[in-house]
């Protein structure tokens, strides 16, 4: 009888960032769970954790921060020890695919090497549930000959990462992997986002990102003045218009999917999903409508392919639609804009 009431205990790391905090947020909201978030605020904001901490109160809620750098092994085990945690949500990791080429060790220790420590200690303190930060960035550059592009890369597609950040996180599914194998108590479900974007649609929290490489987040900081033109990287891709073609999925439905992926993990065996909607909008596209929605007809210039950037990259979401009820709540190019203009509009305004 106690049992059922108590709630369960769940680690956010990167709870800080911009997708892990739209996660504590709806869970949050649900109110099953005791959240613990970690984060060494590197690319997080203390602001964001605010927020949070602000909607936990008025809702009630158990959550709890703390400062930390998952590289400190000995502290995070000793965290772990002391804490019985039902889930960890493995949110923190460095994420700039160009950086990644400069600088690859950095990925393969904050990536590679954190996360396999992380799951030694879960293991070692009986965490059972484990949901992984994966990305499309596993497929690298999909071979048009092996792949149907247009109904979407499916998780058994090959998976060729071409940048170390892919690769870290190719490296981690496959820890994963073999730690469910060889200890059958641990399951884990690796979550492949594709292209992310908008904001909580309530305005409270939103991507802060500094430096943002993103089409969306881009356009939508051109809108408001920060930037003073955007660049379309390559106008002569077979696609329909010449610009590539992505999958974006709003932030929201994202961060559903993680509470889905527990739900399942409850009752079902490891996995790995691909997370987008199953369609695409290209690069003018997405800048067309980021002008409708801001009313502002900001400059555009064409400049070179860049190297390593695939045609189309589209999810086949077959998968996790059969295995769990995730349904989209935000498929709408003009709703992810706006959402991601909102947030970038209030961040303007703190700064004046
Ligand atoms: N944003 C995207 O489009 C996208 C796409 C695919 C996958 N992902 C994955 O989603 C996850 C979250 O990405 P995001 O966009 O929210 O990025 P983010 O940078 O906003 O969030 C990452 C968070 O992790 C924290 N962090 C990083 N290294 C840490 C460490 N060593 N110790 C403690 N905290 C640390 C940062 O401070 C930050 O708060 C990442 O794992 C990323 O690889 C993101």
């Amino acid at each position: 009888m106690q049992e059922s009431t108590q709630k369960k205990r769940i680690l956010v790391t990167g709870g800080a960032g911009y997708i892990g905090s739209h996660v504590v947020k709806l869970l949050l909201e649900e109110g099953r769970h005791e959240i613990t978030i970690l984060d060494n605020l590197s690319t997080g904001f203390q602001e964001t954790v605010d927020a949070l901490m602000q909607i936990a109160k008025e809702q009630r809620r158990p959550l709890e921060f703390i400062q930390k750098d998952l590289s400190d092994w000995e502290e995070i085990a000793a965290l772990m020890q002391n804490n019985t945690y039902d889930a960890i949500m493995h949110f923190a990791a460095s994420l700039v695919v160009p950086e990644s080429v400069e600088n690859p060790l950095k990925y393969y220790l904050n990536n590679t090497a954190n996360t396999v420590n992380l799951i030694k200690c879960a293991v070692e303190n009986n965490v059972r549930n484990f949901i992984f930060s994966s990305t499309a960035a596993t497929y690298g550059e999909p071979d048009s000959h092996l792949v149907d592009l247009q109904t979407g890369l499916k998780e058994t597609d090959p998976a060729d990462p071409i940048n170390p950040y892919g690769m870290s996180k190719l490296m981690s599914e496959r820890v994963l992997k073999d730690t469910a194998f060889a200890y059958p108590d641990f399951k884990y479900v690796a979550l492949r986002y594709f292209n992310v974007a908008g904001s909580d649609p309530d305005g409270r929290i939103g991507q802060s990102t500094n430096n943002a490489t993103l089409l969306i987040k881009v356009a939508a900081e051109t809108a408001v003045g920060k930037r003073e033109k955007i660049y379309i990287f390559g106008e002569d891709y077979p696609t329909p218009d010449g610009t590539g073609v992505r999958d974006y999925i709003h932030v929201m439905d994202l961060a559903r999917a993680h509470i889905e992926a527990l739900h399942y993990l409850r009752e079902n065996q490891s996995t790995v999903f691909n997370v987008g909607y199953g369609r695409g909008f290209s690069v003018k596209e997405v800048i067309e409508t980021m002008k409708k929605v801001s009313s502002v007809n900001f400059p555009v210039e064409i400049k070179e392919r860049r190297a390593g950037d695939p045609a189309i990259l589209i999810a086949n979401n077959t998968k996790i639609k059969q295995a769990t009820s995730w349904r989209p709540q935000y498929d709408d190019l003009e709703i992810i804009c706006k959402t991601t203009l909102e947030w970038e509009k209030k961040l303007k305004e703190c700064k004046q």
